[in-house]
């Protein structure tokens, strides 16, 4: 018999879909995080948030034959502006997660703080860009840091935002240690794409996200949870149909986010994935819960 459970519970969250809409330019306006979760989205995470983003970068995107290339980093829209935007949402009830980051960990519990105050229901720290500064060498170490200093000045819930790649093991302990209620795995991972020329794409090494990096996010919520790491993560890498979400799921994501496939036709793409979605999860015969994580009891 087909089951019907199909909401996923997330960061103190009852999502009417497991699709997310993940972090990005995208959700960089009000008006866009109004109008995907109009069309059905489980949840939007806002564009990052900081108090003193970096104001002299080339900030760009690429597309490549296998997803994007961005040297983007964080909202440029003032602290005080986004305070109210997302009170406004707040206010009216929808599912927003507001993605944060800051130059130190004291600064990001500060703005942590303050995003509490606006009634928004959960965190994304993101804390994992690489398009800083010629990119990020993270730690479990910095990880810790950061995610004890918003630990420690809100008790919303908070999911940390990693990227796949060396060390992750360790870093999503240290978020889980010091107090996250989820990770986010992937933010996009360091590529490179070379001009015909011999000079890079961008002029560096940036944020590389799409299809190209699915197999490789899989593999390590996959891996995280072999190792038996049981924090809820949010999946999230080249999901770009239904089929995607699923595989997401079932290796052990509790949620799947979607971004870079959006910068096609953002609103015609979110519907059918969600379509796509709802109606794998109605012709499956489990129920969600059982599907999270089958990829695993099926392999071992
Ligand atoms: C243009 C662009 C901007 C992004 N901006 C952010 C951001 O501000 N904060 C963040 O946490 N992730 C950001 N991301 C990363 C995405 O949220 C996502 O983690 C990553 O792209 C992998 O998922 P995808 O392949 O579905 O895009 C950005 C990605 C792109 C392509």
């Amino acid at each position: 018999m087909p089951q019907t459970t199909t909401t996923a519970n997330v960061l103190g969250l009852r999502l009417a879909s497991p699709v997310i809409v993940g972090s990005g330019l995208l959700t960089d306006q009000e008006r866009n995080i109004r109008r995907l979760l109009a069309a059905g989205a489980g949840a939007v995470v806002t564009k990052t948030i900081h108090p003193d983003p970096p104001r002299d970068l080339d900030e760009r995107i690429v597309r490549l034959p296998t997803g994007m290339l961005n040297s983007t980093t964080y909202s440029k829209r003032p602290v005080a502006v986004w305070l109210e935007t997302l009170r406004s949402l707040a206010e009216d009830g929808l599912p927003v997660i507001a993605s944060v980051h800051a130059n130190d960990p004291h600064a990001l519990g500060v703005l942590a703080e303050r995003v509490s105050g606006t009634g928004c229901r959960a965190l994304e720290l993101g804390i994992s860009c690489l398009n800083e500064d010629g990119g990020l060498h993270d730690t479990a170490d910095r990880v810790r840091a950061y995610t004890e200093a918003v630990r420690g000045r809100t008790s919303l819930p908070i999911s940390v935002k990693l990227a796949a790649g060396e060390g992750l093991e360790a870093r999503a302990r240290a978020a889980e240690d010091a107090g996250a209620d989820a990770i986010t795995l992937s933010d996009s991972i360091s590529g490179a794409d070379v001009l015909a020329a011999g000079g890079l794409n961008l002029g560096g090494v940036f944020g590389y996200s799409g299809p190209g990096i699915k197999p490789l996010v899989l593999a390590a919520v996959y891996a995280l949870r072999r190792r038996g790491f049981e924090l809820p993560i949010l999946g999230c890498g080249g999901v770009s149909d239904g089929a995607d979400v699923l595989a997401y799921l079932s290796v052990g994501s509790q949620a799947v986010q979607v971004y870079t496939a959006l910068h096609t036709d953002m609103i015609a793409t979110l519907d059918r994935i969600l379509r796509e979605t709802a109606s794998l999860l109605a012709a499956d015969e489990n129920a969600l819960p059982f599907i999270v994580g089958r990829a695993l009891r099926k392999s071992s």
